[in-house]
């Protein structure tokens, strides 16, 4: 591997906002494993995300988790976030966490039209997205109605108020990477022409809608992080906004609906987001909302996610470079801590050399 030269220190200042403090700035990625039956979170997921708090990461955002609606997710092991049974699973994977000092949050998902038919759990829920079409512009359904809309925001809304309910230190809401939020967002996927669609600013209403609906449960010291990418899980080229004054013209009202920090996916965090400047995606957020903003992408990993095959490890140097400069307040690690709960731990220790590479084995069970 190339060598971390720099000090890792800036990784392990205190994060300090008004609504959460967190012991560093490494953020556990929210990574789908599917181990949770019937949609539950078992005591194996419990024990899974504890051994990552255990070992000092700062703030843990969960797989995503389904709201309460019946083509939220695809597939029988991927778990929801509604009935008691999954609550329940849910409060004891909170419960787990901070008995070790971790802080914990759920990413609320929905995937939209990137549901085929058929999918488990609910065999015959069709997919739902803004025009029926899938990331591909293929039409498969009819456009949600504006009271389906406003029902599936209210499924946000409750789902946030129970994660505050059953004890979570925020919410995560999954705006990215080409699922139902995002689908909104891009002009590929939007083709409604009512309040929820448009040119870049109507295509976050229904963002809008979903941020002041959970700011509305959860009350003003509650932290709601809200994730977005340009890129779609089809299309690694996407953008939603094509400029930095896009970019603006999309936070802008993100901000304005409530949101507290921003998780700006990337899929390689060191690749500048426009010409002309050296600011990643979450650089370029940060500076134009004026909001703290998670970075992430292939940290510590010299290939990137998608290419499930493997990757080996990779100096820190520039990560750190990023950092310190203040580009960005957190790190979200996604790969590096499937295989190895101890990656922020060993980091932290300096034992740089002892990192387990990605490969896939890592997908095979919670380690
Ligand atoms: C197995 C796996 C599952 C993922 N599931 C999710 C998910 O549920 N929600 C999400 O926003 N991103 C998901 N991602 C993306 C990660 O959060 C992260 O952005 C990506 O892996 C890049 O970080 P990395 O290069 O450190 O792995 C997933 C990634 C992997 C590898």
């Amino acid at each position: 591997m190339s060598h971390t030269n720099k000090s890792t220190e800036p990784l392990f200042q205190t994060f300090d906002h008004e609504k959460i403090t967190l012991s560093n700035r490494t953020v556990m990625a929210p990574m789908t494993r599917g181990f949770s039956p019937e949609g539950i979170p078992g005591e194996d997921v419990a024990a899974y995300y504890r051994r990552r708090a255990e070992n000092g990461v700062g703030l843990i955002v969960t797989e995503g988790t389904g709201i309460n609606h019946p083509a939220s997710v695809s597939g029988a092991s991927i778990p929801v976030f509604h009935g008691e049974q999954a609550l329940n699973g849910w409060a004891n994977v909170v419960k787990e966490v901070h008995e070790v000092g971790g802080k914990i949050v759920p990413q609320l998902w929905h995937v939209g039209m990137t549901r085929k038919e058929g999918d488990l759990p609910n065999e015959e829920a069709l997919p739902v997205g803004p025009s029926g079409l899938r990331l591909s512009g293929e039409k498969v359904t009819e456009p949600l109605t504006e009271e389906e809309v406003v029902a599936l925001v209210e499924a946000y809304a409750q789902a946030a108020a129970d994660a505050k309910r059953i004890g979570f230190d925020g919410i995560e809401l999954h705006g990215a990477h080409g699922y139902l939020i995002d689908q909104f967002f891009w002009e590929k996927t939007n083709q409604r022409t009512d309040r929820y669609g448009g040119d870049i600013v109507g295509r976050t209403q229904f963002a809008v809608e979903i941020i002041e609906a959970c700011r509305r449960e959860v009350g003003p010291d509650f932290p709601i992080i809200f994730r977005f990418s340009q890129w779609k899980m089809n299309d690694f080229e996407a953008k939603v906004a094509k400029t930095p004054e896009e970019l603006d013209r999309f936070l802008q009202p993100l901000v304005n609906a409530g949101v507290d920090i921003f998780h700006c996916s990337t899929r390689r965090f060191w690749e500048p987001e426009f010409e002309g400047s050296d600011l990643n995606l979450a650089g370029w957020t940060k500076k134009l909302t004026g909001k703290p903003v998670i970075s992430v992408g292939s940290v510590g990993l010299d290939g990137e996610f998608t290419n499930f095959s493997g990757a080996n490890t990779a100096s820190l140097d520039g990560l750190i470079d990023k950092l310190d400069r203040e580009e960005f307040d957190l790190v979200a690690i996604g790969r590096s801590l499937l295989l190895d709960p101890a990656w922020v731990r060993k980091v932290q220790a300096g034992r740089i050399n002892d990192l387990l590479p990605f490969n896939k084995e890592a997908l095979q069970k919670l380690y």
